[in-house]
């Protein structure tokens, strides 16, 4: 059983998709900090985002692992934790542009499916559904209102953490714009599948999305 979520930034992809693999006891994969890990990676190797090839090699020396510690997932790189790195504001705002390099979007499509193997699965990303996994049985688009996903984010980078002095507008436009890059990119832009169920997750609690995702695989077991 292969479960691709797809969506716009901080439409509660990974929160529910977390949910459930472990509900599913089904591996769980975060493609957004495959991409923010290669941002991380450009920075403390002083590259340009824009820079492919340099990119390609730094990440190809450093090398993206995920690893479980106390039921929580932590992206490391060249022997370090890097899971707080990848998510503050420097490398959020710089992250489209990486991830739009056709070369690094080969190699982390080329890792995903590796990961993905020919286990159970949930995987959340912009392009699981319409080209990670395009035979996934169980397909969604999460989506919800620019607001509320601001509202989400402030609240997610408060509970890691992540000190950030920006105000909810700020973090509203910045979605927005990323939102922008990542459909409008050359290569597999976020775009919903064709045969993707889309769920309006702005009025819903995090239990009604999870139920409802629950109900579309069953119907497929
Ligand atoms: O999901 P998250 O917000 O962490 O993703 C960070 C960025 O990684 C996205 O804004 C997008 O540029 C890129 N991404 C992508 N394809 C995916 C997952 C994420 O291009 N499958």
């Amino acid at each position: 059983m292969q479960v691709a979520i797809d969506g716009p930034a901080s439409a509660g992809k990974s929160t529910v998709a977390k949910i459930i693999a472990k509900r599913l006891s089904y591996i769980y994969i975060d493609t957004g900090a495959m991409y923010r890990a290669c941002t991380v990676i450009a920075k403390n190797h002083n590259l340009d985002y824009g820079d492919e090839k340099g990119i390609l090699e730094a990440v190809a020396s450093d090398g993206i692992e995920f690893k479980t510690e106390g039921g929580e997932q932590l992206v490391y790189s060249a022997g370090k934790d890097i899971s707080l790195e990848i998510r503050t504001p420097e490398i959020s705002a710089n992250v489209s542009q990486v991830s739009a390099l056709p070369g690094v979007r080969e190699e982390m499509v080329s890792l995903q499916r590796k990961m993905a193997g020919s286990t159970n699965v949930v995987m959340d990303g912009r392009d699981i559904g319409t080209t990670v996994l395009p035979n996934a049985e169980v397909k969604i688009f999460l989506v919800a209102s620019a607001r509320s996903r601001a509202e989400r984010r402030l609240l997610d980078l408060k509970q890691r953490g992540i000190k950030s002095d920006q105000t909810v507008e700020e973090i509203e436009a910045d979605i927005a714009a990323r939102d922008y890059k990542d459909s409008h990119r050359a290569v597999s832009p976020l775009k919903k599948a064709d045969d993707a169920v889309e769920i309006d997750t702005t009025n819903m609690t995090i239990e009604e999305v999870v139920q409802s995702i629950l109900e579309q695989i069953q119907k497929k077991l």
